[in-house]
């Protein structure tokens, strides 16, 4: 099937499946996005906390792929969350780029820019070294201002209903976030942020879609019993499931045969989109990503 696009609630629009960059090292990602970009693939996430932006710079570059046909996301560390036009623009040198199509803040916890280390600094006893006189709100009124100015969207990650209702209600939230992108697959589907997120109108997207490093996932049965009857492999199931809910999908590769093989999606039939929406009830729900954020809660729950 031929990748969709998503409408953002800004007008602007998403392709529905992009290269996703977490744990891919400079020099791996620089030819995971040439060799995506080569395969079709037209969107490429990334963070700062990543530490590759310099490279996909290069290989956006060095496709000779016009910059306006690649969306490109970028997300503000938690070390920048008082000052999110720096973080932009320190993003955007990296990058050699003008503006990213999005700019997420990507985990809605402030840590000090002073601390022990540039991106964890810690506390003595280990947790890690939170702001506590600031506040996710506080960084979104100062991402509001990037709109036009660096970034085409804005948006966040890692947010739950309860923040997102505490963001959503604040008087200095003026601009509903485009995007929330947070880890979702068959044994995190996250049904109620799914919904909650339609009815606010911000795009879902999943990150670790296939159930990150060594995962499960893509050896259960189900997902390669459905496979089979596609031809496909349990990783493209996963992925086409994600844009057969409306959900922008970014599975991570750096092996040339995956990243080409997971960009021919499958267009699910209803069926089996509702099958695997139900596939948690038997394998349970877990969470691969939970950082500790103590004493701060950022996933009040898993539904
Ligand atoms: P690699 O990058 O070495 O190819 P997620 O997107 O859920 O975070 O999953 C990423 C993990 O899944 C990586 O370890 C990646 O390995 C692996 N992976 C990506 N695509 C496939 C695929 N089509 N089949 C099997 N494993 C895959």
């Amino acid at each position: 099937m031929t990748i969709p696009s998503f409408t953002l609630n800004d007008g602007n629009k998403i392709p529905a499946l992009g290269l996703g960059t977490w744990q891919s090292t400079p020099d791996e990602v620089y030819h995971a996005v040439l060799t995506a970009l080569e395969a079709g693939y037209r969107h490429i996430d990334t963070a700062a906390a990543y530490g590759n932006e310099r490279s996909i710079g290069r290989a956006i570059k060095d496709s000779k792929i016009p910059r306006e046909e690649i969306y490109v996301t970028t997300k503000l560390w938690c070390t920048f969350h008082k000052d999110p036009r720096a973080g932009l623009d320190e993003s955007l040198e990296k990058l050699e780029l003008d503006y990213v199509d999005l700019f997420l803040v990507h985990w809605p916890v402030m840590l000090n820019p002073n601390g022990n280390d540039l991106k964890f600094p810690t506390l003595p006893d280990g947790n890690r070294d939170i702001v506590h006189d600031w506040n996710f709100v506080n960084t979104w009124e100062k991402m509001q201002g990037l709109v036009g100015n660096g970034t085409t969207s804005i948006g966040v990650s890692n947010m739950d209903v309860v923040n997102l209702e505490k963001l959503l209600s604040a008087k200095t939230t003026k601009i509903v976030p485009s995007v929330n992108q947070v880890e979702l697959h068959p044994n995190l589907p996250q049904h109620k942020l799914v919904e909650y997120c339609k009815s606010k109108g911000i795009v879902l997207e999943a990150y670790s879609p296939l159930g990150s490093t060594d995962s499960p996932l893509l050896k259960n049965e189900d997902l390669v019993a459905i496979g089979e009857k596609y031809g496909v492999s349990s990783a493209t199931i996963l992925i086409s499931w994600s844009i057969w809910r409306g959900v922008v999908v970014l599975p991570k590769s750096v092996t040339p045969s995956r990243i080409e093989s997971n960009f021919k999606t499958v267009d699910l039939k209803d069926e089996d989109g509702e099958a695997i929406n139900k596939l948690y009830e038997k394998i349970g729900v877990k969470r691969y990503i939970n950082p500790n954020w103590s004493p701060l809660v950022v996933f009040h729950s898993d539904d």
